[in-house]
């Protein structure tokens, strides 16, 4: 319990959950890092096929925290959905964010934005 930043007896069980989450993601990111400078050291062609199973094992374990994080909070849905599996210059999505959508009395103002994600170029 070494990683917080405000006294864990302070936060609520939500709060301590998303830590552990946030926690174990930063830990499965890291293994895929650690795995992946082994493989490419290893000499052994064995010993590489085995880090590098490893190395993939740890990338499924990063997404399926990220996952949990995606159900758990409308904010990481939201940007998730704003940035993965789109195409074009990522950097480019970043002006359809939430904070930017149409308000309802917009009068239909920009309504098209969200129209653009994903459109190939
Ligand atoms: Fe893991």
């Amino acid at each position: 319990m070494t990683d917080y930043h405000e006294p864990p007896e302070e936060l609520d069980a939500r709060a301590r959950d998303f830590h552990r989450a946030l926690t174990s993601l930063k830990e499965e990111i890291e293994a895929v890092d650690w795995y992946a400078q082994r493989v490419a050291r290893a000499t052994s062609p064995e010993l590489r096929h085995v880090l590098d199973h490893n190395r993939r094992e740890e990338i499924e374990h990063a997404c399926m925290t990220l996952e949990w994080l995606r159900r758990e909070d409308p904010e990481w849905d939201s940007a998730l959905r704003t940035y993965l599996n789109q195409k074009g210059e990522i950097v480019a999505l970043e002006s359809h964010d939430a904070d930017e959508a149409p308000k309802p009395d917009d009068s239909g103002k920009g309504l098209g934005i969200g129209s653009l994600r994903g459109v190939t170029q």
